[in-house]
């Protein structure tokens, strides 16, 4: 059976609060509760920190674990050097999601430490970018 981890960083435990007009009304809960219904048999294990060390130790976990790391590192994407590194050193595929576009956004949001070390990037797509993921996870075959 395929093993996926799904984990989000910073402020995204906010989702559906949070600015909504740049990141939606969906919680991060129901967002989980979509991706289970579409799993189509595969395990999804769903993690979100604050903490940029604890981050850092699920991406170890990840790598370990899963076949497929699908992250959303929020701002973490763009500062975090740790984090980098874990993803360089993940064995799983890596797919980055975000649900605004960071690129269209302001110019701190320009430095992306995560973007290298993926397969594939999503931006820009709200909470359907998490599905999308997904999908192409499911199509990943070792
Ligand atoms: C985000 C984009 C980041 O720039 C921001 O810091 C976030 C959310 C997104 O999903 O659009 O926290 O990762």
């Amino acid at each position: 059976m395929q093993h996926i981890f799904v984990l989000n960083g910073p402020n995204l435990n906010l989702l559906g609060s949070r600015e909504p007009e740049i990141y939606g009304v969906e919680t991060l809960e129901d967002i989980h509760q979509r991706m289970t219904a579409a799993a189509n048999g595969a395990q999804i294990t769903f993690r979100q920190t604050n903490s940029e060390g604890e981050l850092v130790n699920l991406v170890q976990e990840a790598s370990k674990a899963a076949s497929v790391l699908i992250i959303n590192a929020g701002a973490y994407t763009h500062t975090s050097i740790a984090l980098h590194d874990a993803l360089r050193a993940c064995d799983a595929k890596i797919i980055e999601v975000h649900l605004s576009n960071p690129a269209a956004r302001e110019d701190f949001r320009a430095t992306n430490y995560v973007s290298p070390c993926a397969t594939a990037t999503i931006a820009g797509l709200g909470a359907r970018g998490y599905l999308i993921a997904l999908d192409a996870a499911l199509q990943m075959t070792d």
